[in-house]
């Protein structure tokens, strides 16, 4: 059967939004509205897999939501909600652990990047996330979901708890009625000239939140002033910029740069430095720190507009989130009965 094209996608509200999660994600969920029926989300599940202050929660919970629409998510055409309000992700995410393997959650980087030498202290929710992920997918058996490139490796563990769950209760989907092919097998949209938004002082590690340096990254509400000091300090080598994309090869930092130019001016890499190649870093960090500012300023402050009356944003969270559980709901009521569940 041919699924009906649907996109979902969600980020934390752990910590503050940066260059990276706007060029590799939020950006990407504007572009694909105009095509797809979307779902944003706020993972607010996923968030308290390490500690969140329940403050800092709701207040970022509502800032992630509110820089979706400041970005231009329409929450009136798609569906923007916060992961907790539809419970059915935590019920699937349950039959989801039931499906994956100990063996394919260990081979998991990003669980080894964030629990390093910590394996017995983290949280057991931080092994399971990458199957809570799953469930926020497969719940609206989307087809599609655009994430930046950190998100590839859970994205094919997705497809494999998809094709195991068919495989598995194959005989009790067939006995029930319903297509073989329960799940889709979803594709990664990782896509574009900054898939991958590296530090500004290391271009051997990604932009993150968790980066003890906060010149490290540019937050998306950052003012003017910082923007520009950040991007004018970004650690690049004395070269000037190549003519043509091969050139960038090897030069982390300039690849980078170039990168983050070409997305914010939707634009690709080649055409960057077809105007900018032979000129040295002098010339193109103010112009870079230019665009940077006229992009980024007004999503920030109409984020600011909107986060300053949260009681919008919950409205139209709470919305969203009653459209997404008529979804849920009969996503979940099928996989009860697949299962065995008796209701
Ligand atoms: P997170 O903050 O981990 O929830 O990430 C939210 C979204 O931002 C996901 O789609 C990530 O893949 C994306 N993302 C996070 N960091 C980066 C980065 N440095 N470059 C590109 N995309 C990123
Ligand atoms: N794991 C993603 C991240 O850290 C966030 C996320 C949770 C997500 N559920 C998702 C992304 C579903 C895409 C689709 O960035």
């Amino acid at each position: 059967m041919a699924f009906t094209p649907r996109v979902f996608s969600g980020t934390q509200p752990s910590g503050d939004l940066h260059l990276g999660n706007y060029l590799g994600a939020i950006k990407r969920y504007v572009e694909m509205q105009k095509t797809h029926e979307c779902i944003y989300c706020v993972v607010d599940m996923h968030a308290i897999t390490v500690w969140q202050e329940p403050a800092d929660l709701r207040r970022a919970t509502r800032e992630v939501a509110a820089a979706y629409v400041a970005a231009g998510v329409d929450p009136k055409k798609n569906i923007v909600f916060n992961q907790s309000r539809v419970h059915q992700h935590a019920e699937l995410a349950w039959v989801f652990n039931c499906v994956a393997r100990m063996g394919w959650m260990s081979r998991m980087t990003q669980f080894k990047d964030k629990a390093g030498k910590n394996t017995e202290h983290v949280s057991l929710g931080l092994f399971a996330y990458p199957a809570l992920m799953a469930a926020d997918i497969l719940l609206y058996k989307a087809t599609h979901v655009p994430v930046g490139e950190d998100q590839k490796q859970h994205l094919e563990l997705t497809r494999d708890i998809a094709a195991k769950f068919n495989n598995d209760f194959g005989p009790s989907i067939r006995e029930q009625g319903l297509d073989a092919d329960y799940f889709p097998i979803t594709e990664p949209v990782i896509a574009g000239p900054a898939t991958r938004v590296m530090s500004l002082r290391d271009g051997t590690k990604k932009m993150s939140k968790s980066d003890p340096s906060e010149q490290s990254r540019i937050l998306l509400m950052d003012d003017a002033d910082t923007i520009s000091k950040k991007l004018k300090r970004a650690t690049t080598d004395p070269e000037p910029l190549p003519s043509e994309e091969k050139g960038l090869e090897g030069r982390l930092e300039a690849d980078n740069l170039v990168g983050i130019y070409a997305a914010l001016a939707d634009t690709t890499k080649a055409e960057v430095l077809r105007q900018y190649g032979g000129q040295g870093w002098g010339a193109f960090k103010p112009a870079l720190a230019d665009l940077a500012v006229a992009r980024l300023a007004p999503i920030a402050a109409e984020t600011r507009r909107l986060v300053a009356d949260p009681a919008s944003i919950d409205a139209f969270m709470a919305d969203g989130a009653a459209r997404a559980s008529e979804t849920a709901e009969r996503t979940m009521s099928e996989v009860r009965r697949i299962v065995g569940f008796i209701r």
